[in-house]
């Protein structure tokens, strides 16, 4: 039986973190142990080959630009060669969301891509990566697994839907009303939702996406009680603002005064899209509302608000 070929991606993270005194590992920073160390001792799924490969070495924290190039070729490169079956990618927790949201825009891949992490750095006694690593290398081999899932504490999740829930907890993300994919459990992987459609990213978009200096210009504000406009004229004072994510109370209702100085700012052509800061349940559609509304959570929304203005 020919080999399968599994290529991890070390990007950072609490997964790769190291304590300086494992006996206390709440105080540990994150990025440290090699991708290829992090495998040490972790099993491989039968009939498969893995290969290694550093992209970054970062606390997710820290994501950017030239983080998310590297990963994208990465990522692009491999899954152009035909005996690999999937990727895994060893990420931090903190923005994995938004990794794995803008990998499924921008790649859409046939074959899985799963993210990976852990709550607990790899010295820690009861460390959780090589657990999760086992897990995602599990699904990563998945016959009939395919576009980017989440993979941690035994639970597959759309990159669509995964958010990080939980600051501590090793349980640590949920998929919302869509629901989980599917888990690990003993070794097994059961799936009770489909996989990630691989619809069709706009090349162009990732082609601009790979040789931008910068993204567009965006930032998220939060309505809140006794919200003002002050935060919103300040950045349009600032020039250069392509656009806005106003995270809005429950169903995406906004203050008035900070709605004001949003349409303000639409009628100086920047961009408005209205989310919820709720973590469940999203924005209600609404063809009557001023601001348009966007079913995803405002980090995600803030990503897929720059690539339409990459695309413009
Ligand atoms: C990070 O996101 O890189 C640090 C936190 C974590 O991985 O849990």
């Amino acid at each position: 039986m020919q080999q399968k070929t599994l290529i991890v991606l070390g990007v950072g993270g609490t997964i790769a973190g190291l304590a300086s005194d494992a006996g206390r590992p709440q105080r540990y920073v994150a990025g440290q142990l090699p991708v290829r160390q992090l495998l040490a001792g972790v099993p491989l799924p039968p009939g498969c080959s893995v290969q290694a490969e550093q992209v970054a070495q970062i606390d997710s924290k820290d994501m950017d630009l030239a983080v998310w190039q590297a990963l994208l070729r990465r990522c692009r490169h491999w899954l152009a060669q035909p005996q690999v079956r999937g990727l895994v990618v060893t990420h931090g927790t903190d923005t994995l969301e938004e990794t794995a949201w803008l990998l499924q825009a921008l790649l859409a891949p046939q074959r899985p891509v799963v993210l990976t992490c852990a709550m607990r750095p790899a010295n820690a006694p009861d460390a959780d990566g090589p657990g999760n690593l086992r897990d995602a290398l599990l699904v990563a081999a998945t016959e009939g697994a395919r576009g980017v899932v989440a993979v941690c504490a035994g639970r597959i999740l759309a990159a669509a839907d995964v958010q990080k829930v939980h600051s501590w907890r090793l349980d640590a993300f949920d998929a919302g009303d869509a629901g989980d994919i599917g888990q690990v459990r003993a070794g097994q992987v059961r799936c009770g939702r489909a996989w990630p459609e691989p619809v069709a990213a706009d090349s162009a978009v990732l082609e601009r996406f790979l040789a931008a200096s910068e993204l567009p210009w965006v930032e998220i504000v939060f309505s809140h009680a006794a919200a003002g406009a002050a935060g919103v004229e300040a950045l349009r004072a600032h020039g250069g603002l392509r656009g806005l994510v106003v995270a809005g109370t429950g169903g995406g209702t906004v203050h008035h005064a900070l709605h004001a100085a949003l349409q303000r700012a639409r009628q100086q052509g920047v961009r408005v899209w209205r989310t919820t800061r709720c973590v469940h349940g999203g924005v209600p559609p609404d063809p009557a509302a001023e601001l348009p509304a966007v079913d995803l959570p405002p980090a995600k929304a803030r990503l897929a608000l720059m690539l339409e203005l990459l695309a413009a």
